[in-house]
């Protein structure tokens, strides 16, 4: 079953390849024309402009808190129910130092807040809270995707192998568009993508 979205395409592969290219250059324009740097780090709202920005085009629920509950492998993301108020709680962690602002990343994740496209969008956050704070953004070309999968998939009972991975791809080219772009390149091309299981809670 393919995602409704605003471009009426109904097979899952083609709606695939069409938002990763307009996905990735609405994320260029993003960093490009400096409207990336005007965000907030560390909140909500940085995050849910990041997501509206990237795929407002594609999909009506860009920059929306989502309305299904949805897992991935055997993990359960924030329920419905509980995400708004874990949103306000994330938002007050602190991210001075390395491990903290991953730890915040780690509950970013945890959370979830969109239908689809968390990874890419949550992936820009991390990096302009690094940016901010740190003066340092993560060079996606050194990190695995598999290893990167894997870590986020552990990350929410043991955070220790995604700050292992992450700190060994810091790298101070916070100006450079192509070490962000690295990020966005989606996880569909690699084998550890699994889709969501959703559960309709009938909006
Ligand atoms: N089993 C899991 N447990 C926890 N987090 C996971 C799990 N599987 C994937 N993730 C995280 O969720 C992200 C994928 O989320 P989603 O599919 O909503 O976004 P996306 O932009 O399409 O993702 P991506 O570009 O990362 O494939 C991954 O990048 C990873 O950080
Ligand atoms: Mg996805």
């Amino acid at each position: 079953m393919t995602l409704e979205n605003k471009l009426g395409i109904t097979d899952a592969v083609e709606l695939a390849r069409v938002e990763e290219r307009i996905s990735k250059a609405k994320a260029h324009h993003l960093f490009a024309s400096g409207r990336l740097d005007t965000l907030e780090a560390g909140t909500f709202q940085a995050l849910a402009e990041i997501h509206k920005f990237l795929f407002d085009e594609i999909y009506d629920f860009a920059g929306k808190i989502r309305t299904v509950n949805i897992a991935k492998g055997s993990f359960r993301f924030a329920p419905v129910m509980y995400l708004e108020a874990a949103l306000k709680n994330i938002e007050t962690m602190p991210q001075s130092t390395f491990d903290e602002i991953i730890e915040k990343y780690v509950e970013m994740n945890i959370a979830h807040p969109f239908r689809e496209g968390n990874g890419r969008s949550t992936r820009i956050w991390l990096d302009l809270i690094l940016k901010k704070e740190l003066q340092k953004v993560v060079d996606w070309s050194h990190v695995d995707k598999n290893d990167y999968l894997l870590a986020m998939e552990r990350s929410p009972v043991k955070d220790i192998e995604i700050k292992f991975l992450l700190q060994r791809a810091l790298t101070d080219k916070i100006n450079d568009s192509d070490v962000y772009m690295k990020g966005i390149d989606a996880s569909y091309y690699y084998e550890g993508y699994a889709v969501y299981k959703v559960e309709d809670l009938g909006e």
